[in-house]
């Protein structure tokens, strides 16, 4: 068993020393730094007598009513997961991602189970693990968002409680097509483990690309899988509302009411007036197109700035440049610090290295686009500019 150090303390670390070459630009953490909606603040006031009682863990009318509409109204479901499914409210994706991987483990009763995901992976897919003893198995995968499964150790499959799937993926970006959830389905019915659906980039993608599709949109077309999958989302970087804490996990009526009895003994309620803002929030659409339109703004500047060097750089989704730069990648984060002023991941420090083989964040860099567009524009032209100079000897 392996717990993975935070690549943002091994970033601190590695950068403790060193002098930034220019103002600092911070490309490293994914903090979304795009306005949020204008009408937060006055749904907070309205509601402000709600932070007096607790929460209902399950949460709000209104939560729940506004949720439902935006599953349905986003994967074209036709009341369907109305019907058939429930949700219930999140402090934001990340602690969904962790306490579920208990319920995984209560649901499935396997021996020595094991919790799997692509390689690189999300940090707090290895915490879930740790959390329940279970063997955390990061995958290859050949370049795309599938794993390679004949790579998968044997019997590593068949003790799986739960498949960490992100769409899009952090850090590369890639975004499931209809295809690659039913690969995934059929994988789940095959070794009998639940998928964990990790969409909270699921409203970040181009403008000019098809939205990716969630797993709910595939799962109507294959009704007896819903009891497999959890689905997790979140406002933090659909609506620039990472501070809020606000999303939901949501899948199935009984899969989903065995987490909601674990969540009501162990997990923190979702304060009213922010299921308040939430509900709001969910409603509208717009500020999602002009967040989207923000992003791809900055992502044409990527492209013009660094394709001449990288070749085209822009993800399906998500808000990361992953950046393949063919030299050592802690050696390029700290050159772009000590030269460019500018703080990035080193890819590796994303991934596991396998036994005997290559860490597959190797040569990479991470980016996050998250800055406004001029500040993020000085950055990548001092990026481009770094890589066009040989590193010193
Ligand atoms: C892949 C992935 N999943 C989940 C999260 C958790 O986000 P939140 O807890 O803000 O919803 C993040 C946050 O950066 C992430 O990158």
């Amino acid at each position: 068993m392996f717990f993975a150090q935070s690549p943002f303390e091994r970033l601190r670390a590695l950068l403790a020393d060193v002098a930034p070459g220019a103002k600092p630009a911070d490309l490293a953490v994914g903090n979304p730094q795009h306005p949020q909606p204008a009408f937060v603040g006055e749904v907070i006031a309205r509601n402000i007598a709600g932070f007096g009682p607790y929460p209902p863990i399950g949460g709000t009318a209104n939560f729940q009513r506004a949720v439902h509409d935006f599953i349905d109204r986003r994967y074209r479901l036709d009341g369907w997961f109305r019907e058939t499914g429930a949700l219930v409210p999140l402090n934001g994706s990340r602690e969904g991602l962790f306490l579920a991987a208990v319920s995984a483990r209560d649901l499935l009763q396997k021996t020595a189970p094991t919790i799997l995901f692509a390689n690189p992976f999300y940090q707090t897919y290895i915490a879930g693990a740790h959390g329940i003893g279970a063997e955390p198995v990061p995958m290859a995968t050949s370049g795309g968002i599938l794993p390679d499964w004949d790579s998968v150790p044997a019997g590593a499959l068949d003790r799986a409680i739960a498949y960490y799937f992100g769409s899009p993926s952090n850090p590369e970006g890639h975004a499931a097509t209809r295809e690659d959830w039913h690969a995934v389905f059929d994988r789940a019915e095959r070794h009998d483990f639940l998928i964990f659906a990790d969409e909270c980039y699921s409203e970040i993608y181009r403008a000019d690309r098809p939205a990716p599709t969630g797993v709910l949109e595939a799962a109507r077309e294959r009704p007896e899988t819903l009891p497999r999958i959890v689905v997790f989302n979140s406002l933090s970087k659909r609506s620039n509302l990472a501070g809020m804490r606000v999303g939901y996990l949501a899948g199935a009526t009984a899969t989903v009411a065995a987490i909601r009895e674990f969540r009501n003994q162990a997990g923190p309620q979702v304060p009213t007036p922010l299921q308040e803002v939430a509900a709001a929030v969910y409603d509208d659409e717009d500020h999602v197109v002009a967040n989207r339109a923000l992003y791809d703004e900055k992502f044409a500047d990527a492209e013009r700035l660094l394709a001449p060097r990288f070749g085209s750089v822009t993800p399906q989704g998500g808000f990361f440049l992953w950046l393949d730069v063919e030299e050592d990648d802690e050696a390029a984060a700290l050159r772009l610090w000590r030269e460019a002023g500018v703080r990035c991941v080193p890819g590796s420090y994303l991934a596991a290295t396998p036994k005997g083989g290559v860490n597959p964040g190797k040569g990479r860099l991470r980016l996050a686009l998250v800055a406004d567009a001029a500040v993020t524009r000085t950055a990548l032209a001092r990026i481009a500019e770094m890589f066009a100079r040989a590193p010193a000897a």
